[in-house]
């Protein structure tokens, strides 16, 4: 019997009870753990939020100099990491190389005490701390250098950019970078985290539960869309193409990157503040030329599609940005990795403190009592 009505993608069935975090599709607002994403963007720091997130409060001064202590302790990777990922390919997407490589934690950790908070914060405490020297690592050594260590005089996002250039940061970039992290920490059953909060609740380790939440996140309908974006605005070119480019994509079913969402029915609060970091970036450091193309395609979108609640979700003006970090565009994905592994995390520790195994029911297609037919039969 079918207790409830079949819901394709799970739309609007509820996977669980959670504080984390909260949207509101129809106002545009984002909160974690009640606090709105634009005063944590104003206000916070990455590892300030990702405290928020995984604990549910604002740490004391004491707290969050211990967090941020702990994590700067352990950043460093372990060799036999590293040369685990030497012999990848350097044609290798970066996800590919960051979900290897966070599953390999479980190797050196393996011990599972999920019941003993010093275990779950050290595991928390490593996988924010490693997850970006990965990402990094990887970056150098497909470039044929050596990866280089982390920095303790420098903080979260300053020392990630560093380890990516091998160049201290400049201050504004690296604040912006920092923003970027809050806002890509959180946002309530996504695909990537129902995926971890899935893998949690077999109660296996944290690193597999991150590792198939990174597996999650690299496709092209979720984390993935970032890179689509720039790849997309490459493609229209010019101002004058983007209004035809439009047409045609409805005329064909084709899906425009970085717009539209499961919950947003307006413009995603996340792009808007994106959207400002953007341009803060451009007076410091040259405008762009696929902004302006950007900013058409918001309007043309808009104009066509606005009525169907299709408008710029985060992945919009996000590659934007990084473009104009210097981040490549396959590193984009790995950017939203490294800033949701926090939300995440906090997930993983929720779901444990009232666990059931995820075990859904289906709704059988196929048939039944169908004959076996020997091979030399079959037609
Ligand atoms: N361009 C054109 N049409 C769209 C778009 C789009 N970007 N998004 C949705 N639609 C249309 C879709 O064709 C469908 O039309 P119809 O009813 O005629 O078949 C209708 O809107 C509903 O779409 P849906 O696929 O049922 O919506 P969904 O909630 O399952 O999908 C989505 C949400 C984000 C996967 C989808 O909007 C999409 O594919 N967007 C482009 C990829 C993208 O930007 N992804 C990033 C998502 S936000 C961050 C993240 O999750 O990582």
């Amino acid at each position: 019997t079918v207790a409830y009505e079949y819901r394709p993608g799970l739309e609007g069935v509820p996977a669980t009870q959670s504080s984390i975090s909260y949207v509101d599709g129809q106002r545009g607002i984002l909160e974690y753990q009640g606090i709105r994403i634009d005063n944590l963007a104003k206000y916070s720091s990455f590892l300030e939020t990702a405290y928020l997130l995984i604990w549910g409060e604002l740490p004391t001064q004491g707290e969050l100099d211990s967090f941020e202590y702990e994590i700067r302790y352990h950043r460093r990777l372990k060799y036999r990491i590293r040369d685990m990922m030497k012999c990848f390919p350097e044609s290798g997407h970066p996800m590919d190389s960051l979900q290897a490589c966070a599953a390999a934690l479980g190797l050196f950790y393996s011990r599972r005490a999920l019941d003993d908070p010093a275990y779950i914060r050290a595991a928390v405490v490593r996988l924010l701390a490693k997850i970006p020297t990965m990402v990094a690592a990887f970056q150098l050594m497909r470039k044929g250098n050596d990866p280089i260590q982390p920095r303790d005089d420098l903080d979260y996002s300053a020392n990630f950019l560093y380890m990516l250039t091998e160049r201290e940061p400049d201050e504004l970039a690296a604040k912006i970078f920092d923003v970027c992290l809050i806002l890509h920490a959180e946002h309530t059953i996504n695909a990537s985290t129902f995926s971890a909060m899935v893998t949690a609740s077999t109660l296996t380790d944290p690193y597999a539960v991150i590792a198939s939440a990174v597996g999650t996140l690299a496709g092209p309908l979720h984390g993935g869309a970032s890179e689509e974006v720039i790849v997309m605005l490459e493609e229209i070119g010019s101002v004058e193409n983007v209004r035809p480019f439009v047409e045609k994509c409805i005329e064909r079913k084709a899906r425009i990157m970085g717009f539209g969402h499961r919950v947003y029915k307006v413009k995603d609060p996340r792009a808007t503040i994106l959207q400002a970091l953007a341009e803060k970036l451009f007076e410091k450091f040259g405008q762009d030329i696929y902004y302006d193309i950007a900013i058409e395609l918001e309007k043309v979108v808009a104009e066509k599609l606005g009525h169907r609640g299709i408008y710029p979700n985060v992945d919009f003006y996000s590659g934007l940005v990084y473009r104009k970090l210097r981040i490549p565009t396959d590193l984009y994905t790995p950017m939203f990795a490294i800033a949701r592994v926090a939300g995440w995390l906090a997930h993983w520790k929720e779901q444990l403190e009232e666990n059931r195994i995820f075990r859904p029911t289906q709704i059988y297609t196929g048939l039944h009592d169908h004959p076996y037919i020997p091979i030399e039969k079959r037609m």
